[in-house]
């Protein structure tokens, strides 16, 4: 099993589920897919960078199955931890950008992830590669902000948001067709407003 040498929700992890702002996304993000996004009872689905499992534990029980990936040994501990997820949800530690699953599911998705990872179309090509052809990606991140959602000099935060035309280009680049953007939710950090954007798109 890939293990990486630093996890950076180390400390995130413990209190991460109690978070108001993280709370407030997946409620947003999850109420955005189940009225957009077609998934039923076999439905297989992967979750790129499932955490604690906030959105998979939503989602989980309208599919088949969960594949929850993460990096973070301490996020996925706390996902296991949850009893309605045993049986439904599979939790796999692995840097999937650099060693594949080697299989393929009909849904992936993904909240607040994307901005975790420096090259986004790598990351859109890889999540392309783990879907069934006609298989369906519903992801969510934030909007271009300025710069103020994370605290100053955090690691591992590669964007401040994503423009919605560039993220279109980039899965269209990397293999998908139609992608169509919704707004998931607006949140409030500090008095400030950062909306998070949820868009999906069809594997050609
Ligand atoms: C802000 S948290 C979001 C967690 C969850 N999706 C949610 O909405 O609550 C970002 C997650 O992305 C994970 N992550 C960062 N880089 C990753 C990578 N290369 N592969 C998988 N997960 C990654 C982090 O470990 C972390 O758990």
């Amino acid at each position: 099993m890939f293990r990486p040498m630093t996890d950076l929700f180390k400390d995130r992890a413990a209190d991460y589920d109690q978070r108001p702002v993280p709370q407030q996304i997946s409620e947003g993000v999850t109420a955005a897919m189940l009225a957009t996004v077609p998934m039923g009872p076999e439905t297989r689905v992967l979750d790129f960078g499932a955490g604690t499992g906030l959105l998979c534990a939503k989602i989980a029980p309208h599919v088949a199955h969960v594949v929850a990936v993460d990096i973070s040994e301490a996020m996925l501990a706390k996902l296991v931890e949850k009893p309605e997820l045993a049986g439904k949800v599979e939790v796999v530690c692995q840097n999937i950008l650099e060693r594949p699953l080697g299989r393929q599911v009909d849904l992936v998705i993904s909240a607040m992830a994307m901005h975790h990872i420096e090259d986004t179309g790598a990351l859109l090509r890889t999540l392309h590669a783990h879907l069934v052809p006609g298989g369906r990606l519903a992801l969510a991140d934030l909007d271009t902000e300025d710069g103020t959602f994370h605290p100053p000099g955090v690691e591992g935060v590669f964007h401040t948001g994503f423009d919605r035309d560039a993220i279109g280009a980039l899965l269209v680049d990397a293999g998908f067709l139609a992608p169509h953007f919704t707004t998931a939710c607006t949140v409030s950090r500090d008095g400030r407003p950062y909306s998070v954007f949820l868009v999906t798109a069809v594997r050609a």
